[in-house]
């Protein structure tokens, strides 16, 4: 084992070369293709700036339109998928259902095997992207007894979804404005993120050749975990356990003395501050001008003020991350909070299909395959079975 690095956790090891997201920690720096976060979250919309992270550009007016079409067209799930969502408990975790549909979906489309070929690849890329909200929709409606609402090709990448998960009636949801906006940029915000844990699963997975809907439900599998997402879910939790303002300062003691951690605060990479978390903020106060105040908003920022005024946070570099305040808006906006990981699922599809493909395209890249550090038995003399204890 000599010349073996034992590095747990990938804390320490580079698994690939990208030149799709950089973070730069210490600065408090996200940019995709090397724009911005904050610059994407105001000027693009979630199409635009899933095509740059999958082609490397920003699309012009008529690649956009171009994409958006095929995007659009390509809404439509089997018929046969829909009934096999008739198969889960009536209780099943959308996000289950979410990663056992993208699974299935693969055997719809047998030629997705020819991963090295560009023109198919290309295919299920436009597959996948439009399809995810279908099946977040479907896994959603399927959950609360509502008949599933197909794809409507008149409306935006968010429009759809929304309508597919609010409507009602006839003839459509009509979202507000507002809110149709913030949801496309909580999706900028979350399309992708290096090599967290769920890209990681997906090359990983892709690395064996896999097609690219086996490799993707490795990847929601990973984003299932409530180490990755399931943070948003677990701050609203600890605010509603807060209950109060006034309750706030006797939390974060307890949180000094070990009793738990603050949710939503701190980060593996970012030691200065979360880029998506200041931008998020800010949406949150936009879209409880629409909706009212979450009622948590109080808690949250005298939670925020505290903290980042107390040595124990400030020492240690904990700051908001962007699963603060995503809850509360997902919330306000009317989800309810299984369906939190789904709504990351969705935008991170992009994110997972750029790292999936820019592996593919990578001629140093083969199949992963980590070593490790053996600490069994030596080889010892096999024990007939009436000698065994
Ligand atoms: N509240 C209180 N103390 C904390 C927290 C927290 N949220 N996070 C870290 N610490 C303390 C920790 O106890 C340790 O203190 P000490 O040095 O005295 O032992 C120190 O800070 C370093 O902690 P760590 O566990 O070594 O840090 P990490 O980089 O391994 O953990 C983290 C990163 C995100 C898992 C962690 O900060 C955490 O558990 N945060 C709460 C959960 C959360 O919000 N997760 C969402 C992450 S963002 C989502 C995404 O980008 O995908």
């Amino acid at each position: 084992f000599g010349l073996m690095t034992y590095d747990p956790a990938f804390m320490n090891t580079a698994s690939c070369r990208s030149a799709i997201t950089l973070i730069d920690g210490d600065k408090g720096i996200l940019r995709y293709r090397g724009y911005a976060i904050e610059d994407l979250a105001e000027q693009s919309s979630y199409l635009e700036v899933a095509f740059l992270l999958l082609h490397g550009e920003l699309p012009n007016e008529a690649q956009l339109r171009k994409w958006s079409h095929e995007v659009t067209h390509h809404t439509f799930v089997h018929e046969f998928l829909r009934k096999s969502m008739e198969g889960f408990r009536f209780d099943a975790h959308p996000m289950g259902k979410l990663v056992s549909m993208l699974g299935a979906l693969s055997t719809f489309y047998p030629e997705a095997k020819k991963v090295r070929d560009d023109k198919t690849r290309r295919e299920q890329i436009v597959r996948i992207i439009a399809k995810m909200p279908t099946l977040s929709a479907w896994a959603f409606r399927h959950s609360v007894g509502r008949p599933y609402v197909y794809p409507d090709n008149e409306l935006s990448y968010c429009g759809n979804f929304l309508n597919m998960i609010f409507r009602m009636a006839e003839p459509r949801f009509e979202p507000h404005p507002v809110l149709e906006r913030a949801l496309d940029i909580l999706f900028i915000l979350h399309a992708d993120h290096e090599q967290n844990c769920s890209a990681n699963a997906a090359r990983a997975v892709g690395s064996a050749e896999t097609d690219p809907y086996c490799s993707l439900a490795a990847a929601s599998a990973a984003l299932y975990g409530p180490l990755h997402g399931g943070a948003n879910e677990a701050v609203l939790h600890m605010l509603k356990q807060i209950g109060s303002v006034s309750a706030v300062p006797e939390f974060i003691a307890g949180v000094k003395n070990g009793s738990g951690r603050l949710m939503g605060f701190g980060h593996r990479v970012y030691k200065n501050y979360d880029p998506r978390a200041k931008v998020i903020k800010k949406l949150a106060h936009e879209v409880f001008e629409v909706t009212g105040k979450n009622p948590l908003l109080e808690i949250a920022l005298e939670l925020e003020k505290i903290a980042l005024s107390d040595d124990y946070f400030v020492k240690r570099k904990l700051y908001p991350n962007v699963d603060f305040y995503s809850g509360m808006i997902y919330q306000a906006m009317g989800f309810p909070v299984e369906m939190f990981p789904v709504l990351f699922a969705i935008p991170r599809a992009s994110g997972w299909l750029a790292q999936w493909q820019e592996m593919l395209q990578d001629p140093e890249q083969k199949i992963a395959r980590p070593r490790q550090i053996y600490t069994g038995a030596d080889l010892r003399p096999y024990v007939p079975m009436s000698n065994r204890a």
